[in-house]
Parts: structure tokens; sequence; C-alpha cells
């Protein structure tokens, strides 16, 4: 899209932009110049989310977007529809009118082996009279699939794939996927109308993260990134759509309306294969799969290529369901034809599912250390995406009825990348009449008090804080991994000195009789001094690890390091009114309240002052302070949001490399750091000529690796 030459032109010319950013008459200048401020934006865009390798910050783009949008509202005629600014703030949608595609969006047609494959390859020889045939393979993208329309160089439409003759059109949330250009140099290759077909997706990264935050809400996680993208494009309000992070693939051109001759001269040919199809669309800006394609001569070759995807398949960071294999020339395609269903000229090359039907035999109510009941289905075990899969969580009765779940039902199950398996649905149609309603307990299933369900939570709890499970599962959770890792506790272990009477409380973590451990069997003198060593270590634990450690609710890792570094002794903590909790970074009204009460609750005082005379470490052991650190002697201040670095790891992070951290703007601070919609501090900073105004990115690379 942009040769070297061009780059390196767009660079020199943001760095002008960007120093314009800092003068205040900078819109009378930029007049003239908009459509060239404009594509300097978009360069970027591209450098981002095309090409995945942006050269300026999301701080120095934020600046220069932020100053297109000043003077767009100053000089409202000077709008067009194509300005990066035209992608957001759009605000909600009433709803997404029906609209024909230009031609049917047909399925491929599907192949499971090297068999079916020869197959498709003979009968295209057959058809074509040829003795061999040129192939093009591209990953066959797991998302959902979309239709765009570009008119006169301007993307004019998104649609669905809905029937495959009418879907909903989606403009403005295609506007959201950043990788997809509003306007796109097609009139060079003489196309007036063009209609192109690709897949939205959700990266693995990106659906991890908003799973994870469904699951701390309490809702359930989504099956797959494939449904999160289709339900993403569905979404009415266009922010929150941007806030999905949704990526495009652009893979097929299924339509172009030349320009009438002699209306404008051509610069380019149209290509005549497919693979030439996708250069032109990655030439024009869109993100093809022109880096993931393969062109081969005869079918052997295309089998290897496409059994040995499969193997790197997860290594990608977005899920594909197999490859397509497609006839690379388009007068062949063309000759080859349609049938009602499927093109002759391609076929889908499915890989191993993460698909597979079992049957649900019965349903577990486990307790959790927070007392939450969870159903965990039982199922005859099958093979997913190369694991054995027999429980899986059903989350809640809400989650049952909507996946409307019977005992004895035959159910789809999916697991895909690296996600915890789910049911997908279950089979009601292979109902036979015996299964049975999904009963929940009245009562706790271990201590057997009654259950409570407080009206805004979707589980029901058992609050006996004295019920053996809640005790069990918080030891495990205080010895786990991210807590403070005793590495050879472990549950089983956790389970067995809980039944012997050892363990009642966390504390006794800390007093186990050993002598009585030794007459066990499994318990050998090694391994009773391995695991005295590692409760010993565990007792200098930096202090975040510790208040994770104690499961206060909606306290998850980050927040424990956010509350660590707030105070300088865990009794600290109880000193705080919920007001002064909130002002801490990420903490709302509900971890605020959990907090406070947790920490002036008697019994838990009783029990950090138990610790605290155990050994435990409760204050906050100044972190190590690296002399001659890249930061010894400078000042640090952060403003506003840090996208890639908690404010307190940041922070944290200044103070272990010889930084000191400031609390305002004066001559004496170094380094302003900023983030995302920074206000005043930034402006006193921008007058102080010795700061040094740094982004979170520039601040990241000052860092010793
Ligand atoms: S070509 C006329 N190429 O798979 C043929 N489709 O199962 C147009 N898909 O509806 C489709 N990756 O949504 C093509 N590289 C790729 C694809 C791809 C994913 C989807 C597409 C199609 C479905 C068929």
């Amino acid at each position: 899209m942009y040769n070297p030459t061009e780059t390196k032109a767009f660079q020199k010319g943001t760095q002008e932009w960007l120093l314009k950013t800092r003068d205040k008459n900078i819109q009378a200048q930029i007049g003239s110049e908009i459509e060239e401020f404009r594509n300097c934006l978009r360069f970027h865009e591209y450098r981002y989310y095309v090409l995945n390798d942006p050269l300026i910050s999301d701080f120095e783009y934020d600046s220069l977007f932020k100053l297109l949008e000043k003077y767009e509202k100053e000089n409202p005629d000077s709008v067009s529809a194509d300005s990066p600014t035209q992608r957001v703030g759009i605000g909600l949608i009433k709803d997404f009118p029906k609209t024909q595609h230009l031609v049917p969006m047909l399925s491929l047609e599907n192949s499971y082996n090297a068999g079916d494959v020869l197959d498709f390859d003979r009968k295209a020889k057959e058809l074509s009279g040829l003795p061999e045939i040129e192939y093009c393979v591209e990953p066959k993208f797991d998302g959902a699939s979309i239709s765009l329309v570009y008119e006169h160089d301007l993307f004019t439409k998104g649609v669905t794939r809905g029937d495959g003759e009418i879907g909903d059109e989606i403009t403005l949330n295609i506007k959201q996927i950043r990788s997809v250009p509003l306007s796109a140099k097609f009139s060079k290759y003489g196309i007036e109308q063009i209609e192109i077909r690709g897949e939205v997706l959700m990266n693995k990264k990106n659906f991890k993260a908003y799973n994870d935050a469904l699951i701390e809400e309490g809702i359930p996680p989504l099956a797959n990134p494939r449904n999160a993208a289709a339900g993403s494009l569905r979404i009415k309000d266009t922010a929150e759509v941007s806030r999905r992070n949704l990526e495009a693939f652009l893979y097929h051109v299924s339509f172009i309306g030349d320009r009438k001759p002699g209306e404008q001269a051509v610069q380019h040919q149209q290509p005549a294969t497919h693979s030439g199809m996708l250069e032109m669309l990655w030439e024009l800006g869109f993100r093809s799969p022109k880096n993931e394609m393969k062109v081969f001569k005869g079918i052997e070759k295309v089998i290897k290529h496409v059994q040995d995807f499969e193997t790197g398949r997860d290594n990608l960071g977005y899920e594909i369901d197999g490859m397509v294999i497609k006839v690379n020339d388009l007068s062949l395609q063309d000759e080859l034809g349609m049938t009602s269903h499927h093109p002759r000229w391609a076929i889908a090359f499915k890989f191993k599912a993460r698909q597979a039907t079992s049957k649900l035999v019965d349903v577990e109510f486990q307790v959790g250390r927070t007392g939450a009941v969870t159903p965990v289905a039982k199922i005859e075990p099958v093979q997913v995406g190369g694991v054995t899969v027999s429980s899986i969580s059903i989350h809640n009765e809400e989650y049952i009825s909507e996946k409307d779940l019977k005992l004895g039902d035959t159910i789809l199950i999916e697991r895909s990348g690296d996600v915890i398996p789910q049911i997908v649905k279950s089979f009601a149609e292979l109902r036979k009449g015996t299964e049975k309603k999904i009963k929940f307990p009245k009562q706790c299933p271990v201590c057997d008090s009654d259950l409570f369900k407080p009206e805004e939570d979707a589980v029901w709890r058992c609050v006996n804080i004295s019920c053996p499970a809640q005790i069990v599962e918080g030891i495990i959770h205080f010895v786990s991994k991210d807590a403070m890792d005793i590495r050879s506790f472990g549950e089983a272990n956790v389970r067995k000195f809980y039944e012997l009477g050892f363990l009642k409380t966390i504390p006794d973590v800390y007093r186990l009789p050993y002598d009585e451990i030794a007459s066990l069997e499994g318990f050998g003198e090694k391994s009773i001094t391995k695991l005295q060593q590692a409760i010993e270590d565990s007792k200098t634990q930096p202090l975040n690890r510790l208040i994770y450690a104690l499961g206060i609710r909606y306290v998850g890792e980050t927040t424990a390091k956010t509350l660590a570094n707030a105070i300088t002794h865990l009794s600290d903590l109880k000193d705080f009114s919920e007001e002064q909790l909130k002002e801490l970074e990420d903490v709302g009204v509900k971890v605020a309240s959990t907090v406070f009460k947790f920490f002036h609750n008697p019994d838990n005082q009783n029990l950090l002052q138990t610790l605290e005379e155990l050994g435990i470490q409760l204050k906050n052991e100044k972190k190590e302070f690296v002399p001659g650190g890249n930061l010894e002697g400078q000042s640090f201040l952060f403003t506003g949001t840090l996208t890639q670095l908690k404010r307190s790891e940041a922070e944290e992070l200044v103070e272990k490399n010889g930084g000191k951290l400031t609390g305002s703007v004066s001559s004496k601070l170094n380094y302003l750091v900023v983030g995302e919609k920074a206000g005043s501090k930034l402006e006193k900073a921008k007058k102080i000529p010795s700061i040094k105004i740094v982004s979170e990115e520039e601040f990241i690379k000052m860092l010793p690796v």
C-alpha cells in the first residue's frame, strides 16, 4: 500500500503535524492541507490495524485525531464521508434494514480428508479439460461473514450474510472495524462499484479478555470467538462495537461494476487471478489474506500444505476452522460456475472439529470459596480439540433454562483455543421423553444449611461461614500459584489435612503437625522438608499476594496490587473509608464496600494479627531499589488512563528502576507520562519547557528489557 519512500514521507510529515498539535494557531493553517492531514491519519490506521506495526504511539495518534476532530467541528463543511473521524461518535442505531446482496452469498462445499480434495480436483479437471490446475489456498477464517460495497471509491454499505440473498445492513458497525478502509482507490483499476466478501473476527486475546470480564460480572461466557464476532455486529451502540476491537479479513471479490469505456483513464489492469485480487485488495489498503495465501500447481502440494497448516493452527492469533482451496484463474472459475449451493471452483478443507456431541449424565453442585453454588454438568467423556472433557460448568439456573438443558440430553460441546469447554446447545429434537429436569438444591450440598440468593445476584449462595466447602476452597485459594504460591501443598493435601483435622483455618497452614504428617502414607522425609520449606518461604511473599490470597470478594490480582501500593502495613487498610478506597485506581463501589467490610470485621482483624504472630510479612517491604537503574534521579508523574500498564504497575516500575514519583506538576518534575484522556496536568506541563512529555509507549521503552 505505501512504498518505502511514501512511508518515510509520512513519518516526516507526522513529526511536523505532531509539533503543530502544540501550536495554538494551527486551526487556521490546516485549511488547505486538510486532506493531507487526513491521509496522515489514514496511514497510521493502516500501520496499526492492517500491518499490526504502528510507527507512532497511541498517545500521538490520539492527539492528531483530536486535532482533526476539533478542526472538523469548527469547520463542518470540510468533513468528508471517509474522514477517519467518521468511524466514531455515531451513537445508537435504530434498526438494521434488510438489503439484497449484489450477488448471492453462497456457501462452500466441505471436505474432511485428502480423498475429498482429490475428488474435487478430478471433477474440476474433467470439466475444464485441463491436465493440471493452479490453486490458491488460504485460511478459512472462523468468524461472521460480511459483504462490503464500495461505490466511486467510497465505502457505502456493509451487510451481514443473512439468508445469502438478503442480509442486514450494518454499515455503521462495520465502520468501527479500523482495518476496513472508508475509501479506496478502486478507480485506479477502472472499477466503479465493487462488492467484497470477508469475515469479521474477534482475536483470541480479545475474546479471552471479553469472556474473563463476563465471568467476573457473574455472566456466563460465550462459547467461541465466532459467536462473539457475530453478536458484536448486531449491537446497536456503535461505541460498544468499537470497544470490542473487531478485525476483518477480506478474501473474495463477488462483483465488479466497471466504468464506462473512456470515462476515465485506467491506470492498472484488473487482476485475472484470485491471488491477484487479494494482492489488489492489499495494495488498496485492505487486510486481505495476501500474506497467508499460497499458490500451487497441482493438487498434491495443496493437500500437503493444508495438512501442515493444521498443526500450526494454535499459533495464530485468531481462530480458523480449515483452509479454502480456490481455483486461481478467474476465467476458469467462471467456466466451472456454481451449483445453487456452492461454487464448483472452491472447496473448504475442514480441520478437526473443536465441537463434539456427548450426553449430559448428571449435574453436581459445587460450593466455591465465596459460597456460590455452581452446577457442574457431568458428561460422557468426549475428545474435543485434543483433550478429554468429562465435566463442564453450567454457571447458574438462568443459563440452564436459556440452553434448555435436561438430564439425559444429547448436547453439543465446544472447546475453542485455550478457552474452557462450554455447552453450545442441547438437541431437544433427540429427546425420548425420559430426560429429567435439573433440580437446584435448596440446601447447601456440603453443610446442609439453607441457600440464599441476593436479588441482584444470578447465583445461589451458602452463607454459613463455617461451611467446610468454603473453608477448604478458601485454603486452596490461599496456597495457590497466583496467591501465596506454596508449591508442594496442592489441592489434594489441603483436602486431606482438612479431613484429618490439621487444617481448620488459614493460619493452620503455618502450624501443621509435621511429626503426625510424617506417619501418614505417602509422606517421606524429603517431601515433608520440601513442604515445610515452601510454607516457610511463603511468609515473605509480597503484600499484594497476601491480599489476593485472603480471597476478599471482587479483589483480584490487579486490585490487590493497587491496595498494596497504597499502604505500608496491611492493617492500614482499616483506616480507609469507602470514599477513600474508591479514589484508588479501578476500585469501584462494589470493591470499596467489600474491602471496607473485610477490614472492619473483628474476626478478620484477628486473622491478620494471628498471621503476623506466625511470622507472615504484613509490612509492605520497600520495593527493591536498583542503584544506577535506568531511571535513577529522575522524577515521574502519570496522568490520564494508561492502556498497557496499570497505574500502580507503572509506578512500581519507576521505583524499581531507581526513579522517584512526584505528586504534582512543577519544575522539579522530569517526566510527565501521558495516558488517554489526560487533562489539566498535561496543559500545565506544556508550559514548563524542562518537563519531558512522553507517551506510555515511550515510558515503556525507557525501562530495561
Ligand atoms: S470464499 C463464493 N474464503 O466460510 C465463495 N470463504 O463455509 C465465497 N469463509 O460463507 C467464500 N474464510 O463465510 C471464502 N478464505 C475464505 C473464507 C471463507 C471463511 C467462510 C465464508 C463462507 C463460509 C463457508
